[in-house]
């Protein structure tokens, strides 16, 4: 057990108490953030005179030759340190002297923990918003090659009135989309260092906090040294976006279960992405996007985790703030692997588009389009409802769609149909005739498409 503060203790932490204390197993993940903003704070130091020129190079040295060992496996981070930030300052002490008991002039543990952090989610943020851009690719490019790819449209799990698959994937175009912005929103709100805050309360030395921030590419520094230490709103948003990119994911693979079953048939995953049954040979499952829809209940854990941990913490910093780790790690490391899968499963997977087609002509989608047309024979809405209804309920009787009744079988419910009304109802006009911004209608859809582009685009050049 090696530790910083031993100065007023008599007796040794009875070995449980420490190992029920330590942080080092889950926080050695944040060594290069530690290792930055420890440079960070010494250059500061030297402008601001606290430290000499020498005393600064020669932390700033020892700090990169640490990064270095570590990175190419020479070091392993492992000991009896109860966290990352006294491991490395332990090492550098050990490396280099006295001076590198200066390193911490000014700070706390409690100001540095918040910069690592901060530093680690908001590099993360990114590394999360581009998966999703790659995922976006995909899901464009399986777009523009279905617009014409016509299937039924759900509600209540009931078929309800036929779509294209472009259409139905551009609603996950549209959700995926939506998480990004809350990611950048997130970056913009999280952009403030904390760093010289001190414990608590700040400190008497004279730091330079603008530089600091500035050197570490905030915005700025924030503005309660009291608030700075014990803020963890940026951890909770984060996952509070992590988990609805998961619910997100989750619902699309529900859906992909359901068109990949052998009563649906409509998409086949590619034999790298599924996997098979030990006992029935016949069995070709979709064990990735089960994963994916199971590993949700994971991330919102985090989210819920996290929230009843600061609910009840009194200003400042509290040592509870500690759980803020693994959970926040468990969740970002589960959603990247998640968006990663799923993005090759969704490139690779294939759509059977004559099942789809087929079952949009079944399953009456076509009735709303069949009451349309006689209202604009002039028949008001609420009668042609019900009279399409008559219909259904005899074309169910008959087994048949509505499309396959004679015009006389038709004239027989109401004499207002004419024998324009199979081209009125026809799967293609159905799809085709849907124009309205948002809709399926192909022609709309590829001005959607455009849109998407351009937005992909933007952001490759930004
Ligand atoms: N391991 C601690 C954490 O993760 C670092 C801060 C420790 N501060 C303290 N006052 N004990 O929160």
């Amino acid at each position: 057990m090696a530790q910083l503060w031993g100065g007023r203790f008599t007796k040794d932490t009875k070995e449980e108490v420490f190992l029920f204390n330590e942080s080092l197993s889950f926080d050695k993940r944040l060594f290069e953030q530690d290792i930055e903003g420890s440079i960070a704070h010494v250059v500061m130091l030297e402008k601001q005179h606290v430290l000499t020129l020498e005393e600064k190079d020669a932390i700033v040295k020892g700090l990169t030759q640490i990064k270095e060992e570590v990175n190419n496996s020479t070091l392993q981070i492992r000991g009896e340190y109860e966290d990352i930030h006294s491991f490395i300052e332990a090492l550098l002490i050990e490396k280099i002297g006295d001076a590198g008991k200066k390193m911490h002039t000014g700070r706390s543990r409690n100001d540095q923990v918040a910069l690592d952090m901060r530093l680690y989610i908001r590099e993360q943020v990114i590394v999360v918003d581009e998966e999703l851009r790659e995922l976006l690719k995909v899901l464009l490019r399986i777009m523009e090659e279905n617009i014409r790819t016509y299937m039924p449209g759900f509600t209540h799990m009931q078929k309800a009135q036929p779509i294209t698959l472009a259409h139905h994937i551009g609603a996950y175009f549209e959700m995926f989309k939506r998480d990004r912005s809350r990611l950048d929103d997130i970056y913009k709100r999280m952009n403030y260092c904390p760093l010289g805050s001190g414990a608590l309360a700040g400190t008497t030395y004279p730091l330079d906090r603008e530089y600091t921030a500035s050197l570490l590419g905030f915005e700025g520094p924030t503005l309660n040294s009291m608030d700075s230490v014990s803020d963890r709103d940026y951890c909770i948003e984060f996952l509070a976006a992590l988990s609805t990119i998961m619910m997100h994911l989750s619902r699309f693979c529900e859906e992909i279960i359901i068109w990949n079953s052998n009563e649906y048939g409509f998409v086949e995953m590619d034999d790298a992405y599924s996997t098979g049954s030990s006992i029935m040979p016949q069995k070709k499952n979709p064990d990735i996007a089960e994963l994916v829809r199971g590993k949700t209940g994971r991330v919102y854990g985090a989210l819920i985790s996290m929230l009843t941990t600061m609910k009840g913490i009194p200003l400042a910093y509290n040592k509870d703030m500690q759980e803020d780790k693994e959970m926040t790690f468990d969740a970002i490391d589960t959603v990247k692997d998640c968006i990663l899968l799923f993005t090759g499963m969704a490139d690779t997977m294939k759509f059977n588009s004559s099942k789809m087609e087929a079952s949009a002509r079944l399953g009456f989608t076509n009735a709303t389009d069949a009451a349309d047309y006689l209202v604009k024979k002039g028949m008001p809405f609420r009668d042609a409802h019900s009279v399409i209804g008559r219909l259904v309920l005899y074309c169910i009787e008959k087994n048949c769609a509505i499309d396959d009744l004679s015009i006389e079988e038709l004239k027989e419910i109401s004499d207002v149909f004419e024998a324009d009304v199979f081209d009125a109802i026809s799967l293609k006009t159905c799809v085709e005739k849907r124009l309205t911004t948002g809709a399926p209608g192909p022609e709309q859809m590829k001005d959607v498409i455009e849109v998407y582009h351009k937005y992909l685009k933007k952001e490759e050049e930004s």
